[in-house]
C-alpha cells in the first residue's frame, strides 16, 4: 500500500440501513447497504428492532465492505461514523463500532453529520459540482435547501417546519393501503397518471422554508369525502392520486429551489436524500435546468439513500483538515450543523 494513501472506513447507521463503506482518497472502493426488511410488517421504522437489526448486521456488513475494497484491517487509516441526526439507538450501534474499531486499530476516529454528507454524496461521482453550490435535501426525515460554499462550509438556508417531503409521500401511500415505504411506489404509479385530475392546496411559507402536514391533511379529507361517494374511488383512481400528489410535492419543492437559485444567483443545483429517487423530482430538476440554464447535479440511485460511501467522502475532507473526534463523543438524535 503507498503509505501517501488514505483509506477509510465509513460507517452509517442512521436509520434503518446499515452501511459501511471503504473510501481511498475520496474514491469510493466499496459501498454496502443491509435494508432492514422487519419494518415493512409495521408499516413504519420501528426505532427497537432497527438497533437490533444494526447489531446484528454490522460486524458482517463491515466484513464485507472490506473484503470488496480489498484491504486489511492493518491499512485502514481512520474511521468515520455517523454522529448525527438519527435515531438515537440505532446512531449508538455504529459510533460504539467506530469508536471500538478506532481504538483497536489505534487510528483516529472522525465523526460526520448526515445531512452534510447527503449533499457531499454529490462529490462521489464526475462531473462534480463547483461551488457554490445549491443542495435540495429530502429525505424520510428532512427537507432543506442548503448552500454550500466548500465541502464543508455549508448553511441551512431553509427546511420544513413539520413533515419532511418523504413523510408526505409515505403518509401518502399509506393512506392509499401501499405498504411501506411507500415513497418507491407512489412514484412507479404516479408514471401512469394524471398530474392535474386532483388539485391540492400547496403551503405558502416564509423565505426558504416548507411545510407540508396541511397536504397531508388535505390528502386524508378528500379521500375521506371521496370514498362516501364511492367506496371504490381509491382503487379506480390509485395512479391519478398519486400522480396530482406527487406533481404538488414537486412543485411546493421546486419553487423554493428556484427562488433560492434565482435569489442567491447560483447556477449549480442538486438534489440530495432518499427523495431525489424519485422519477418526477429528477425530471423536474433536468426541466428547470434546461429553462433556467443551470448545471444539474443528481447523485447515482445507491447514493441518494442512506449509504455509508456519503459518510466516507464527506470523513475524507474532515481527514484533510484534521477534524478528528474525540473518544468521548456520542451521538445525538438531532442536531444543528
Ligand atoms: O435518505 P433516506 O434513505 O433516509 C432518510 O434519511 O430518511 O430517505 C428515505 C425516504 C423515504 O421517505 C422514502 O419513501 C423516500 O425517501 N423515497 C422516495 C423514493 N425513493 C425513496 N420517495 C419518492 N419517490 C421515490 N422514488
Ligand atoms: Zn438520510
Amino acid at each position: 500500500m503507498n503509505s501517501e494513501s488514505v483509506n477509510i472506513l465509513a460507517i452509517e447507521s442512521s436509520c434503518d440501513e446499515t452501511s459501511a463503506a471503504v473510501v481511498r482518497d475520496g474514491v469510493v472502493l466499496s459501498n454496502l447497504i443491509a435494508t432492514q426488511k422487519v419494518h415493512e410488517l409495521y408499516g413504519g421504522v420501528v426505532p427497537e428492532l432497527a438497533s437490533r437489526a444494526h447489531m446484528q448486521n454490522i460486524v458482517p456488513v463491515v466484513d464485507v465492505a472490506l473484503k470488496n475494497a480489498a484491504i486489511d484491517k492493518k491499512d485502514i487509516d481512520a474511521v468515520a461514523f455517523t454522529q448525527a441526526p438519527g435515531l438515537i439507538g440505532s446512531l449508538l450501534v455504529g459510533a460504539c463500532f467506530a469508536k471500538a474499531y478506532a481504538q483497536a486499530l489505534d487510528v483516529p476516529l472522525i465523526a460526520v453529520h448526515h445531512m452534510q454528507a447527503h449533499v457531499l454524496a454529490h462529490f462521489i461521482d464526475e462531473p462534480k459540482p463547483e461551488f457554490p453550490f445549491l443542495c435540495l435535501t429530502v429525505s424520510g426525515g428532512h427537507t432543506q435547501i442548503v448552500l454550500c460554499r466548500d465541502y464543508l462550509d455549508m448553511e441551512v438556508l431553509g427546511e420544513t417546519i413539520d413533515d419532511a417531503a418523504g413523510e408526505a409521500f409515505d403518509k401518502t401511500a399509506k393512506m392509499l393501503g401501499l405498504p411501506y415505504p411507500g415513497g418507491p411506489l407512489v412514484d412507479k404509479y404516479a408514471q401512469q397518471g394524471d398530474p392535474r385530475k386532483f388539485q391540492f392546496t400547496m403551503s405558502s411559507m416564509q423565505g426558504y422554508d416548507f411545510s407540508f402536514s396541511g397536504l397531508k391533511t388535505a390528502v386524508l379529507y378528500f379521500l375521506q369525502a371521496q370514498k362516501k361517494l364511492d367506496a371504490d374511488f381509491v382503487s379506480k383512481n390509485l395512479v391519478d392520486i398519486c400522480a396530482s400528489v406527487q406533481y404538488t410535492i414537486i412543485k411546493m419543492l421546486m419553487n423554493k429551489l428556484h427562488k433560492a437559485a434565482k435569489e442567491l444567483k447560483i447556477r449549480n443545483v442538486g438534489i440530495a436524500g432518499g427523495v431525489s429517487a424519485n422519477s418526477g423530482l429528477r425530471k423536474a430538476l433536468q426541466d428547470a435546468g434546461q429553462e433556467y440554464g443551470w448545471n444539474v447535479f443528481i447523485p447515482k440511485f445507491e447514493y441518494c439513500t442512506d449509504n455509508a460511501a456519503m459518510i466516507g467522502i464527506t470523513a475524507y475532507h474532515k481527514y484533510l483538515k484534521g477534524e478528528f473526534a474525540d473518544m468521548s463523543i456520542s451521538p445525538t438524535a438531532r442536531a444543528a450543523w
